[in-house]
């Protein structure tokens, strides 16, 4: 059996952990490849709604087996609250369920510091991070000076390339942040008693999930932000430093090109994003806060990990057709089509305008969008409620025309629709 990924065709918040809830279904194995606790996937279960920030969402079904991969960057400590959060839901979480790799990097308190720090040096130019030193961790990486989890299999050595790794924090935040340095000798201690206990966890997840797919067993990858803050495909610099597309998740897991196959790509039926950056057919307004929602429920338009307003606009069909393109998207899981109700008429942005020039396709990249205005196709609305409904056929023809209309632009299948966000509101065809 191959390898199935899930990826976010957007800017992340697509709707990621509801769409592996159902998929997670059928797979024996399910695995998070990128990223790290900037992620937030809100996953329902009857009266329990669980945030999970590191674990993959799909081990809430209790058949599954975990694996957090080489190419994410974990915060131990927030690693253990969240083990601890699930567990008390009623989550079995032990070494034998979940599978930490030894190659992921650890996130230090160091990491988050200057996070922030740079954040804040960068003033109006800021990228809007969620503050969770992923990318500095992620430089630590590439930079070849990062923690790698299985530093924590020997205490002595941990805690020395700790000190080491402190010691440069600090300085780093003294002599170029010229801010507060950190307590190396409690973040230590903190430290030495979050690999006690992360210790029977770590794995070569690699060797593992290639042995589970010889077996037959099937993997569900579990993207977390999505295509346009992937580090080399987004709209950068307004990205996360990552690699959330789906070749990311052979990268990030350690298997070969070979053992992919479908690549669903998350749509949400109409355009978010936080933090800064390009945004061809943002909404402000009535309309905005119409889709937006009020932040009353927690579904509503507001961060999962930040609880920041979220920006909103129109789907954007040419920024779709790259999504596809990077990714490789096999078929399209449409989320959030409930809150499109209640509209006269609804836009979709299917080309750009430059000058006198019309695009299709994004002639230089996602980090190009400057200047580009949307041109739109207009859709007809509906106005009933959608979120009881479970079968195609009882969905108002304007909706399913909506879902045609993307279908016939992109030329790839839409399998799921979500209308709700309670496990049980999907149509699937
Ligand atoms: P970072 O990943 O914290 O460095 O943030 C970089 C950019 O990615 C910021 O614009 C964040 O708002 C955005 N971002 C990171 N993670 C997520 C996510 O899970 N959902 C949506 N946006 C995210």
């Amino acid at each position: 059996m191959p390898l199935n990924i899930i990826v976010g065709a957007q800017w992340g918040d697509e709707g990621k952990g509801r769409v592996v809830d159902l998929l997670a279904r059928e797979a024996d194995i399910v695995a998070r490849y990128s990223g790290g606790d900037n992620a937030g996937h809100t996953v329902t279960v009857g009266e329990n709604t669980f945030k999970l920030h590191l674990l993959p969402s799909g081990i809430v079904h209790p058949h599954t087996i975990g694996l957090l991969g080489n190419g994410m960057v974990i915060n131990p400590a927030t690693l253990l609250e969240e083990i601890e959060q699930v567990r008390d839901a009623g989550v079995i979480v032990n070494p034998d369920r979940i599978k930490i790799s030894h190659a992921a990097h650890l996130i230090t308190p160091g990491h988050r510091a200057l996070d922030g720090a740079r954040e804040r040096a960068r003033g109006a130019a800021k990228i809007g991070t969620t503050g969770r030193g992923i990318g500095p961790a992620y430089t630590s990486k590439t930079n070849r000076s990062g923690m790698r989890v299985e530093a924590m299999l020997s205490s002595e050595n941990f805690k020395q390339r700790l000190a080491d790794h402190l010691d440069q924090v600090n300085y780093q935040l003294d002599v170029v942040y010229q801010e507060k340095p950190l307590d190396s000798r409690q973040i230590i201690q903190e430290f030495l008693v979050h690999a006690e206990q992360i210790r029977p966890y770590i794995t070569e997840t690699g060797e593992y999930a290639s042995h589970a797919l010889a077996d037959g067993k099937l993997i569900l990858a579990e993207g977390a932000q999505g295509t346009l803050l992937d580090l080399d495909h987004g709209t950068y610099p307004y990205v996360t430093s990552s690699t959330p597309t789906a070749p990311g998740a052979l990268i990030g897991l350690g298997l070969g090109i070979g053992s992919a196959g479908r690549v669903i790509g998350v749509v949400k039926a109409f355009q978010t994003r936080v933090g800064e950056g390009p945004f061809p057919t943002e909404l402000e307004g009535d309309l905005a806060a119409r889709l937006r929602g009020t932040g009353e429920n927690q579904w509503d338009e507001f961060g999962t990990t930040t609880g920041r307003p979220r920006r909103v606009g129109w789907l954007d069909v040419v920024l779709l057709r790259y999504a596809l393109r990077v990714n490789g998207i096999t078929e399209i899981a449409l989320t959030k089509l409930d809150i499109l109700s209640g509209f006269d008429e609804l836009k979709v942005c299917t080309a750009y305008r430059a000058g006198s020039e019309t695009y299709q396709t994004l002639p230089m990249g996602p980090g190009n969008l400057k200047g580009m205005e949307g041109v739109y196709e207009q859709l007809p609305g509906w106005q009933s409620d959608l979120t009881s409904i479970r079968q195609w056929e009882d969905l108002p023809g304007e909706a399913r025309g909506y879902v045609e209309t993307l279908e016939s632009l992109l030329g790839v299948p839409v399998r799921i629709i979500s209308v709700g966000p309670e496990r049980s509101q999907v149509v699937q065809r």
